[in-house]
């Protein structure tokens, strides 16, 4: 299949490429660079050994999206990626985010639609579930998210929802990620994010590079086994396997998946992990809850098994190895 990739050289996207390539799909990214890096192509073409068609365009510029279709006529699928991400930047910057979430999600799909390209797939998040309790299914209700970020990812759902109802050939699967971890074990591919990281992986990967003094656990008094957060994490190679199988399945107006593991992981777990697979003191200090965290949630990963034929493989010991090698061996 061809498919077009937007974002298709960030974090998840860079990793999604290489296994569509991997599987014999022809993969064009589009990807305006404000939160990657031009390098993440000669990247993906060293681990597969194709240079994937690359546009640097804002998606939520029509004119410049409808170029790339111009020039590729014959989409087979998107997997829409591009968006802005940090959830405390969306709380400073709502417009932004509800600006490039909303219109890049708009103006692709109405370029699909022009162009009769029927498969449509967005990367959306566990965040839309809001506060209630695990394991989080995809028929639940959704409660309100706690932030602009888990807003657009609500509301673009909802908008791709409406299309495909209103447009019946139009197809849209809805990948709701739970917490996307690791790298790629080549050390090439990974979570490099600009400043000091918001997230733990990175900021512990940070810490073992000694490049930040210690890690902050937010908060060791929540109703949970040893206190600490409880997230499902999920290897990035996992979940970029996920977009394989959903692009490949053939199927008619919306299809929503969690992607994650079905387990969840606490904080305590990931710092004590990454500290023993990789030999490397993880100094920390308790800190108090960070607003707007949940204590726990994980997915109910069922209904990905049993429709897509998919399910995470990759352990927590991959996890913490492959982040750590990316620190190591990635040169950046
Ligand atoms: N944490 C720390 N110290 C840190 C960073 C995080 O203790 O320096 C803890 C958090 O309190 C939480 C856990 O580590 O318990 C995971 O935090 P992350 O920031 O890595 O991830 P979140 O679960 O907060 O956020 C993720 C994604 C968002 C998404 C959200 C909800 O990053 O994109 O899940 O699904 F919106």
């Amino acid at each position: 299949m061809k498919i077009l990739v937007t974002g298709g050289l960030g974090f998840i996207g860079s990793h999604t490429c290489v296994e569509l390539i991997s599987n014999q799909h022809q993969v064009v990214i589009v990807d305006n660079l404000v939160n990657s890096k031009p390098e993440v192509l000669d990247r993906i073409e060293k681990i597969t050994g194709v240079r994937p068609v690359f546009f640097p365009v804002d998606v939520t510029e029509a004119l410049a999206l409808e170029s790339v279709f111009a020039a590729h006529p014959h989409f087979d699928g998107v997997i829409h990626f591009a968006g802005l991400k940090a959830v405390g930047e969306s709380v400073e910057k709502p417009i932004a985010y509800y600006y490039n979430n909303l219109v890049s999600t708009m103006v692709l799909a109405e370029a699909c639609l022009s162009h009769h390209v029927n498969r449509f797939i967005f990367s959306s998040s566990a965040t839309v579930y809001g506060d209630q309790p695990s394991p989080y299914r995809e028929d639940m209700d959704l409660k309100t998210t706690s932030n602009p970020y888990g807003e657009t990812k609500a509301v673009s759902e909802r908008i791709l929802s409406d299309v495909a109802k209103a447009n019946p050939d139009f197809s849209a699967t809805l990948l709701r990620y739970f917490n996307p971890v690791g790298a790629h074990p080549s050390g090439l591919l990974g979570e490099d994010p600009n400043g000091i990281p918001n997230n733990l992986m990175p900021f512990v990967s940070k810490v073992a590079r000694r490049e930040l003094p210690k890690l902050k656990i937010f908060g060791n008094d929540y109703p949970t086994p040893d206190g600490t957060g409880v997230r499902d994490y999920i290897h990035v190679v996992d979940l970029a396997k996920g977009h394989v199988k959903a692009v490949e399945k053939r199927t008619s107006g919306v299809s929503i998946y969690n992607l994650g593991t079905g387990k969840g992981i606490s904080v305590m777990e990931i710092v004590k992990a990454y500290a023993s697979v990789n030999d490397i003191d993880i100094p920390y200090e308790i800190a108090p809850r960070r607003s707007g965290d949940l204590a726990s949630y994980y997915a109910d990963a069922t209904k990905a098994k049993d429709e897509l034929g998919w399910e995470a493989e990759l352990t927590l010991a991959d996890m913490v190895r492959d982040a750590y090698h990316f620190e190591t061996v990635s040169g950046k």
